[in-house]
């Protein structure tokens, strides 16, 4: 397939881009470098459009020229607090560029849509393990900017049925490629892991942790982490098993959680050093627990994360983040 990668200098969609080569598809990848890395193109030899999707005419120029048939859609603001303080600004690139993003599609013929959704949109669940059932209420601009997408796809295709998309809605992405080729590189760093890494280097003060009275086992929260070379199978798999006509909506997670204690634990065994930490008050929006039914994946992708062990995981971002210290700003960038 010819497969354009929206966000694809980011994080999991870089890792993803990655997968596609790999498997021998064709792959562009789309991205404004707002929050992305220009040497991922360099490190994965894939062309890359600089440019925001909101340039109507170049996204449709570039899906003409490379005549693309499947968009992989990561590009979004993913901060839940940043959100909050500026809903409009989410609204405005996760929801209505996604509208532009499918409106150039349609008008270059383009059918195949895989959607980066999130766990965000359950909120705090009424239950865990989450199946793909659960009632919806997110707790944040965020997660209202993914269901909104979701809702957005779900009437398109019913008056489109030529369209099909996979909205995959990811619980906690973590690790990095396990050849240490690709990494995480967030500015502000927010996720677990990295953010502890980063304390253990002395990168950052000390890390907080949200809550130790949560009605957990050890009082922190609980989280479903899963690998991001597994979340690029998925993409993959789910790229090949979209029919015209069919919309898909997958949850993807281990289906196990483990808590902030737990992961604090496996991060000190791999580092073999002490993590840095201040125990701080509940966060507001925090769920207490949060992980996945994988089910629906296995049954209907063949998928399930081969990646279960947290110290392996944790090994892998440890050793991206100590050859890395300041991300991608020390791989050569392109001129
Ligand atoms: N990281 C997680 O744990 C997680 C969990 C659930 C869902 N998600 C979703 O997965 C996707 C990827 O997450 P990530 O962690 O890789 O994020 P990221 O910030 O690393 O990557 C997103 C990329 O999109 C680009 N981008 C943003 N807006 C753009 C625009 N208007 N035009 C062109 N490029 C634009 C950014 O420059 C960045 O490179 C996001 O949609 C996020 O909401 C992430």
């Amino acid at each position: 397939m010819r497969v354009l990668v929206a966000g694809g200098a980011g994080y999991i969609g870089s890792h993803t881009a990655r997968r596609l080569a790999a498997a021998g598809h064709d792959v562009v990848l789309y991205d404004d470098l707002s929050r992305g890395h220009r040497a991922v193109a360099e490190i994965l030899g894939t062309p890359l459009v600089a440019a925001p999707l909101a340039d109507r005419a170049t996204l449709l120029a570039t899906l003409r020229e490379h005549r693309i048939d499947t968009v992989m859609h990561f590009a979004a603001y993913a901060y839940v607090g940043e959100s909050t303080a500026s809903p409009l600004l989410y609204y405005d690139n996760n929801v209505a560029t996604t509208i532009g993003v499918l409106r150039s599609m349609q008008e270059a013929g383009v059918r195949r849509f895989v959607f980066s959704s999130t766990c965000a949109t359950y909120g705090d669940p009424e239950r865990v393990p989450i199946t793909e059932d659960a009632p919806q209420h997110p707790v944040s601009p965020y997660g209202w900017s993914k269901l909104m997408v979701e809702r957005v796809l779900r009437d398109h295709l019913a008056s489109d049925p030529s369209f099909c998309f996979a909205a995959l809605r990811y619980f906690n992405a973590c690790g990095c490629a396990m050849d240490g080729s690709l990494g995480e590189d967030h500015d502000p760093e927010t996720h677990l892991i990295p953010s502890l890494l980063q304390a253990v280097l002395g990168l950052r003060g000390e890390l907080v942790v949200f809550g130790t009275d949560y009605p957990t086992p050890d009082g922190t929260n609980i989280r479903d982490y899963v690998h991001v070379d597994d979340l690029a199978d998925a993409h993959v798999a789910a790229m090949l098993r979209l029919a015209p006509g069919e919309s898909l909506f997958c949850n993807l997670g281990t289906g196990r959680g483990f808590s902030v204690r737990e992961i604090l634990a496996a991060a000190e065994r791999v580092t073999g050093r002490p993590v840095p930490v201040r125990y701080g008050e509940r966060r507001a929006g925090d769920a207490v627990a949060l992980f996945a039914d994988p089910a629906r994946a296995k049954a209907l992708l063949g998928w399930e994360a081969k990646h279960r062990d947290p110290d392996a995981i944790i090994a892998s971002a440890w050793r991206w983040m100590q050859a890395h210290p300041n991300g991608y700003a020390r791989v050569r960038p392109l001129r």
